[in-house]
């Protein structure tokens, strides 16, 4: 490739036009559904229990239904982007969510219950790598890391926005306005995504380049975009172009990545605070209501607040040194937590301990596994089967989500928090070496870049 048309295409990439960023937050509201949409159950189930006489089995599969709904759709849609585009694969997924809501809203029996559950779940998994992977196909190389970070942004947001929904209706118990409410970002993004774009990159796949070049002139402040055009013609010229790529020698290192990280960024033990918090703090000791429920609100505002800081470091910094730093900030975190949990039980320090350390961990997850992961799949992998692979890393995600979010409260029960935090402990250290000896640095690349460089072996 010629250094000319490289560094042209490095010049271009640092403007961006101003509706790439409102490309990017339309697409977000995806993010925003699939953070409330986890997160609104931890407030509602208590009504939901009191109102169907659900058993302790039935629990289990009013919670899990969005995990199992997420694991299966993330697991068997991966060619959906590629085959009919990300914009009409989005604009699906807006629709399934209202669906979802109001299904779930409206139940009349525990078996509607679990359904619309379930649907919310087909929705939250492709749209779970759908909007990342739109994104990032959409952005400029230069501040690409922070736009596909917004939409873990928005899934931080939509967490503590469903708390914070949850408190409103606590007093009247109506959970069925906690739950309808997840409608009204559906309803928005279905709308907004209308107005939107398809990706240049995936017109281009599609025989549709003066499409794309229009779309590209608008996304990008110049006129001149005929380098950038180029770059994608000439990567997708070296593709197989069939999902076999996906197992290549030269695409090694991306596979492992996104497996690796899609596993550690659950294995790590994020979601035993998001969405255990109160059976944490009350193993700690802690009794009163108001206090669990204030330090759970308070988890969910350090999530959204280092979020945003990662969103300043992300294009900076770099991938790497984040995940780095992050893993260590969350191994040390979850070693007080264990020590104290085994060291102090019962004690008034094991409280103080419990709440900072979840706080800590929490904001090491924000800077590091939780943006990067999303982030990272949408760049590593060939244009051609990008969705393919996105997904498949995707469903491994959520499948280590459910295997956690299971095992977690048996854990507890059987070898109590001391030693279960201890385990996580562990992981962090194993995601630790992971991220340190095999993830590599995409800051600044173009995503034709990454896989020029992925042929060549030259990406570290
Ligand atoms: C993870 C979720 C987690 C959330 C917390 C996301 O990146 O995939 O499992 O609940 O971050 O912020």
């Amino acid at each position: 490739m010629p250094t000319t048309f490289q560094s042209k295409v490095a010049e271009g990439s640092k403007v961006s036009s101003k509706f790439v960023y409102v490309v990017a937050s339309i697409a977000a509201l995806s993010g925003l559904l699939f953070g409330y949409d986890t997160g609104v159950i931890s407030g509602a189930l208590d009504f939901m229990r009191n109102q169907f006489h659900l058993s302790p089995e039935g629990e289990g599969m009013v919670v899990s239904g969005v995990l199992f709904g997420a694991t299966f759709s993330s697991m068997v849609s991966g060619r959906l982007t590629d085959r009919f585009g990300r914009k009409k694969v989005i604009f699906a997924t807006a629709v399934l969510f209202g669906i979802g809501s109001l299904v779930t809203a409206c139940a009349p029996s525990v078996e509607l219950l679990v359904a619309g559950r379930v649907v919310l779940g087909l929705a939250i998994g492709v749209a779970s790598f759908a909007a990342p992977l739109y994104i990032s196909e959409m952005s400029p190389p230069a501040n690409r890391g922070a736009l596909v970070a917004l939409n873990q942004l928005a899934i931080t947001m939509g967490i503590l926005l469903s708390y914070l929904v949850d408190y409103m209706f606590t007093e009247s118990g109506n959970w069925h306005m906690m739950v309808a409410l997840g409608a009204v970002p559906a309803a928005l993004l279905g709308v907004g995504i209308v107005f939107l774009p398809e990706s240049p990159r995936w017109l281009i796949l599609n025989d549709k380049e003066s499409l794309a070049q229009s779309v590209l002139k608008r996304i990008r402040d110049s006129q001149d975009v005929g380098a950038e055009l180029d770059e994608i013609k000439a990567a997708l010229s070296e593709e197989k172009g069939d999902w076999r790529e996906f197992f290549a020698p030269h695409l090694r290192t991306a596979l492992v990545v996104g497996i690796g990280l899609g596993m550690f960024q659950q294995f790590t033990g994020i979601n035993t605070v998001i969405y255990y918090a109160p059976k944490i703090y009350e193993a700690a000791g802690m009794t009163s209501s108001s206090v669990k429920i204030l330090a759970t609100a308070g988890v969910g505002a350090v999530n959204v607040f280092m979020t945003i800081v990662s969103l300043f470091l992300i294009d900076r910094l770099g991938r790497r040194p984040l995940l780095i730093i992050g893993n260590i900030g969350m191994g040390v975190s979850l070693a007080a937590l264990a020590g104290s949990f085994l060291l102090h039980a019962g004690s008034e320090q094991l409280k103080i301990v419990g709440i900072a350390s979840t706080f800590i961990y929490v904001a090491f997850f924000a800077i590091s596994l939780g943006p990067v992961f999303w982030i990272m799949i949408a760049e590593i992998y060939p244009l051609r089967i990008r969705g393919f692979a996105m997904s498949f890393a995707t469903a491994l995600s959520w499948l280590s989500n459910m295997i956690v979010s299971f095992s977690f409260p048996v854990l507890l029960d059987r070898f109590g928090a001391g030693a279960t935090f201890a385990i996580y402990t562990l992981i962090t250290l194993a995601s630790l070496v992971f991220c340190w000896r095999i993830v590599p640095e995409t800051k600044g690349l173009s995503l034709e870049q990454i896989e020029r460089q992925e042929r060549s072996g030259a990406l570290h």
